[in-house]
């Protein structure tokens, strides 16, 4: 758990964008409500197109039946290490708005991208209280949608992992050889000036 951090930025960014990884080793010990809700906190503030907010966060805190039925609904991949993290929470996102003037809604185009940064906010502010996340797309989200009862016009994005970070070795080998922070691509391959490269 104490290995360094070999993450290095070619420009001089805050540390929080190193130290934010996604670890699989957590200690099991429940995240206390209020923590969780000051993560949600930092996720509120988050910008959205119009100011709309289109996220919404359903969560389960460790040892509770909640707890349980939010780990059922991660793919077997995702469970077998989830199960040690402190509370489970699913992303969504509203995927209408409403027309201005009108008693109509459309489908928005931005609440996919509007949910991601307030997921990114609340890894961060997670971060800052000393927790680890880890996003998730492996779930079945058609039994996230029965299960959670989630209505139509919401988008199960993601399931997040938050807990304390364990030592590796409470993960199965195959996972401790995974279990550092990754790398990144330079900038030469998303960051483009004036328009697309051509290809
Ligand atoms: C939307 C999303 C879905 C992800 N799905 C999974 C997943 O199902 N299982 C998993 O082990 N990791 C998953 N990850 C973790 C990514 O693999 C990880 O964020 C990526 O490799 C970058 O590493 P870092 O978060 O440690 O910086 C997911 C991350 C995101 C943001």
């Amino acid at each position: 758990m104490s290995q360094a951090n070999p993450r290095v930025a070619d420009y001089p960014i805050d540390r929080q964008f190193l130290e934010r990884w996604s670890p699989r080793a957590f200690t099991g010990e429940p995240v206390p409500e209020h923590d969780l809700r000051t993560m949600f906190e930092a996720a509120r503030w988050a910008p959205s197109s119009s100011n709309l907010q289109p996220w919404r966060f359903l969560y389960a805190l460790g040892q509770t039946p909640d707890f349980d039925k939010f780990l059922a609904l991660l793919v077997e991949g995702n469970r077998v290490w989830a199960k040690n993290a402190g509370a489970l929470v699913i992303v969504l996102s509203k995927t209408t708005q409403p027309v201005s003037g009108t008693d109509k809604v459309a489908a928005s185009r931005t609440h996919s991208f509007d949910a991601g940064a307030a997921w990114a906010y609340f890894a961060l502010e997670a971060l800052r209280l000393g927790y680890a996340t880890h996003g998730m797309a492996g779930f079945d989200v058609a039994r996230t949608i029965v299960d959670l009862k989630i209505p139509e016009d919401y988008r199960p994005e993601a399931a997040v992992a938050v807990g304390r970070r364990a030592d590796k070795s409470v993960l199965p080998d195959y996972l401790q050889a995974r279990e550092h922070p990754n790398g990144r691509h330079p900038q030469k391959h998303f960051v483009f000036q004036g328009g697309f490269p051509a290809t």
